[in-house]
């Protein structure tokens, strides 16, 4: 994942859960749909990778779009389709700090303790946060009102934001 997005800059490759659930992450490897957090770039030595930016192009006929009565084709549908569109964690500004995200590996589970000292400890590391640095609501408005920023005391699906590491 990190050679796919960082490296090479195919950010068609997206990364959402980390944690080998959501699918947003899957190539091709030889052929074979696989998902790329899982796979470290040791285990894909001497492995043909296809990303979605090479799978191709989609043909969409936006000459013969009738618009009454049918379909209408996304302005950004054929840049999603194929992996083009960039999304902000896709952009790469040499001078900002990489945040690192935490999530959780379990379906629904308390969180009783976040020991940073590890990671503080860590070259390189400018800071860790969790849910009790965050000030305010700690609430992303995506579908609902219901996505904290990172979790306070309790994670509710696989991949749920725990702590932030920069
Ligand atoms: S990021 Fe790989 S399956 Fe979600």
């Amino acid at each position: 994942m990190k050679v796919i997005r960082e490296d090479l800059r195919l950010t068609g490759t997206k990364e959402a859960c980390s944690a080998g659930h959501c699918g947003t992450c899957a190539v091709l490897m030889d052929g074979e749909v696989v998902l790329s957090c899982k796979y470290s770039a040791a285990d894909a030595q001497d492995k043909q990778i296809t990303t979605i930016e090479g799978i191709g192009t989609l043909d969409l006929d936006f000459k013969n779009n009738n618009l009454i009565g049918a379909p209408i084709v996304r302005r950004d549908a054929l840049e999603k389709a194929t992996g083009t569109l960039l999304y902000a964690d896709d952009i790469a500004l040499a001078t900002c700090a990489h945040i690192k995200i935490l999530r959780s590996p379990h379906h629904h589970a308390r969180i009783r303790f976040v020991d940073k000292s590890a990671a503080l400890a860590a070259e390189g590391v400018i800071d860790v946060l969790t849910g009790e640095d965050i000030k305010g609501t700690n609430i992303l408005k995506m579908a609902g009102d219901d996505q904290p920023l990172l979790c306070r005391d309790k994670v509710r699906f696989i991949g749920d934001p725990v702590a932030a590491v920069a």
